[in-house]
Order: structure tokens, then sequence, then C-alpha cells
């Protein structure tokens, strides 16, 4: 199946009510994992590089595998931008063949975010690529917020940047957080606010920030030789309840790098005398296609790239 704009996969998300995975990759081997994950559930996914994947591996070489690689998987996907900070970002996914970009402002002043954002939209709609930004904000617990009800989406005017810059998809921030770090004590959600934000604009809506940081990798990460103790994530039963509420798509990146990492760190330390790194990636590769998996059945989008044929 050829790369599809995440228009397509936003408007499917939106009219059967689940959620299309989006999942990080910086390498060969996430990327790998993704796609064949994603294949053996019969599930559309969101293959996304951040501005720190571009700096790390290459757009040249990121985009480049996707492109190389498309034609030989059946499931449909979109190549994505991950909080994209600025127009020239965008400018360099489009010209290297993403099908769907975020426009990333949210810690902007709001009518900067929007100029912007509308200034995006008006880029990408002709070429059919899809545009996600981010209203509100996402903060962990390293960052020491005073208020953090004030860094959430305002519903009423994510109805009006909705419409003002006619966005495909919108990230609100409902109390979620980057990394393996989300929450002090209990997880806190706002469902409230995400029930509402639905109902305002009944548009495709992203979950960041939903890993769940999974007990058993944290604690095979703490016993060879890492220390992640406080980590903690969003509970499955809180994604299922997102999912059910509006969202469409999930954002995931901090549970395939505890996959990789966890996996890695126990071989590296059983196998001391083994100095072929083909030997500790590919056990690694296969654990993050198994969280993939996980995670993809968790969105209920397993056996959904039916819908696209
Ligand atoms: O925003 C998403 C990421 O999990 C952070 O990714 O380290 O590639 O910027 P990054
Ligand atoms: P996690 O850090 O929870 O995996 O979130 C990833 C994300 O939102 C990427 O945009
Ligand atoms: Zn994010």
């Amino acid at each position: 199946m050829p790369l599809l704009s995440g228009k397509v996969l936003f408007e499917k998300a939106n009219e059967s009510g689940f959620a299309v995975g989006a999942f990080n990759f910086n390498n060969m081997e996430f990327l790998k994992a993704i796609l064949e994950a994603a294949e053996e559930e019969e599930a559309p996914v969101f293959l996304q590089t951040t501005e720190s994947a571009l700096r790390y591996a290459g757009i040249e070489f990121l985009a480049g595998m996707v492109h190389a690689v498309k034609d030989e998987f059946r499931v449909p996907f979109a190549l994505h931008l991950d909080h994209g900070r600025s127009l020239d970002t965008v400018l360099l996914a489009i010209r290297h063949g993403y099908t769907s970009v975020m426009i990333d402002l949210s810690d902007r002043p709001y009518e900067e975010n929007l100029e912007i954002t509308r200034k995006v939209v008006s880029l990408c709609a002709p070429l059919g690529i899809s545009v996600e930004a981010e209203l509100g904000r996402l903060v962990g617990i390293e960052d020491n917020v005073e208020s953090e009800e004030e860094l959430l989406v305002d519903p009423e005017q994510a109805k009006e940047f909705a419409l003002r810059t006619g966005v495909d998809a919108l990230a609100p921030a409902i109390g979620t957080a980057h990394g393996a770090f989300k929450f002090k004590g209990e997880a806190r959600l706002d469902f409230e606010r995400l029930r509402k934000v639905k109902e305002l604009t009944n548009m495709p809506l992203v979950l960041h920030g939903a890993s769940g940081v999974y007990y058993e990798y944290v604690n095979e990460i703490n016993t060879f030789g890492g220390e992640i103790k406080d980590a903690k994530g969003v509970p499955d039963e809180d994604v299922r309840r997102a999912v059910e509420l509006g969202i469409n798509k999930v954002n995931t990146d901090t549970d395939l790098r505890l996959a990789f990492v966890a996996t890695l760190r126990r071989i590296m330390s059983e196998e001391k005398g083994n100095i072929d790194p083909r030997k500790f990636f590919k056990p690694a590769m296969e654990e993050v296609k198994e969280i993939v998996k996980r995670r993809i059945r968790l969105y209920g989008s397993s056996g959904m790239a039916s819908l696209f044929l």
C-alpha cells in the first residue's frame, strides 16, 4: 500500500471511533519493528520523527528508509513530522515526502501559534498533507510548574483555533507529559476537558505523552544497572477511556525506548564476551515489536487496516 495522507487515517479513525498508533523512530531497528508489528496486527500506523530524530540520523536516512520499504508492506501508514517547531522544518518534511506534519507552537502566544499554523495549513492542504497542532502545554514533573491547570487546553479556544486554522487534528493538553516521569502520585488526566473539546470540535484528536511506562521494563532497567526509580506512565485503562472519549491518534515513544534499552541492558550484562551489536539489537528490536503490538491492541486499531482497502 502506498504512503497515505494522515488525513485519511485521521478521518477513518474519527468515523469509526478508534485511535491510530503513532510511533517514533530514529533508526532502522525501530522502523522495522513498528512496521512488522503493524503488519502482524493489520493496523494502520503513523511513523513519526521529531526534529531531534532528524538531527540524530538525518532526514535523508529516515525518510529514505520509509520510501525504500513502503511497497513491502500491506498496511496503510503515514510519514509524520512530530513536534515540528518551525515553517522551515515543515518545508523540509514536505520536500522529503512526508504525508503529515505537526506544527507545535504551543509554548508561544496563542495568536502567534494560530497565525503560523494557518500558514502551515495553507501550504500543506493543497498537497494533501495533514496538519496537527497542539493547544495547552504538556509538562513533566521535572518542569516544576506551579499551576498545571492553566496549562491545560481551553475547550472554547480549541473550537476557535480549529475553525480559524483549518487543521486536520488537534492535540489538546489534558494532563499527560512526555518521557518516563509523568506523575508524582496517581495519574491524573482531565477526561471532562477532553469530552468538552470533542463535543465542541468533533474533529480528530491526538494524545501525546501517552506511554504506559510498564513496570516490567522499568524493573529490568533498574535491575541491570539503570536508574529510573520513580518512572511512572499513563495506565492502560486511562488510555482506553481517552480513546472512548474521542482520541484518534496516540503518540508513543518512551515505551519503545524502555523496551529496547531494558533488553539491551539485560543481554549486555548476560553476554559479556560478545562484541557483535546485532546479537544485542535483534532481541531489543523484537521487544520493541512486542510493545508496539500491545499498544496497537490497546488503541483498538488491530484489524483496522481493512477499512482502507
Ligand atoms: O515528543 C516526543 C518525544 O518522545 C521526544 O522525542 O527525544 O526525539 O525529541 P525526541
Ligand atoms: P511518550 O513520551 O509518553 O511516549 O510520548 C511520546 C509523544 O508524545 C511523542 O510526540
Ligand atoms: Zn508529543
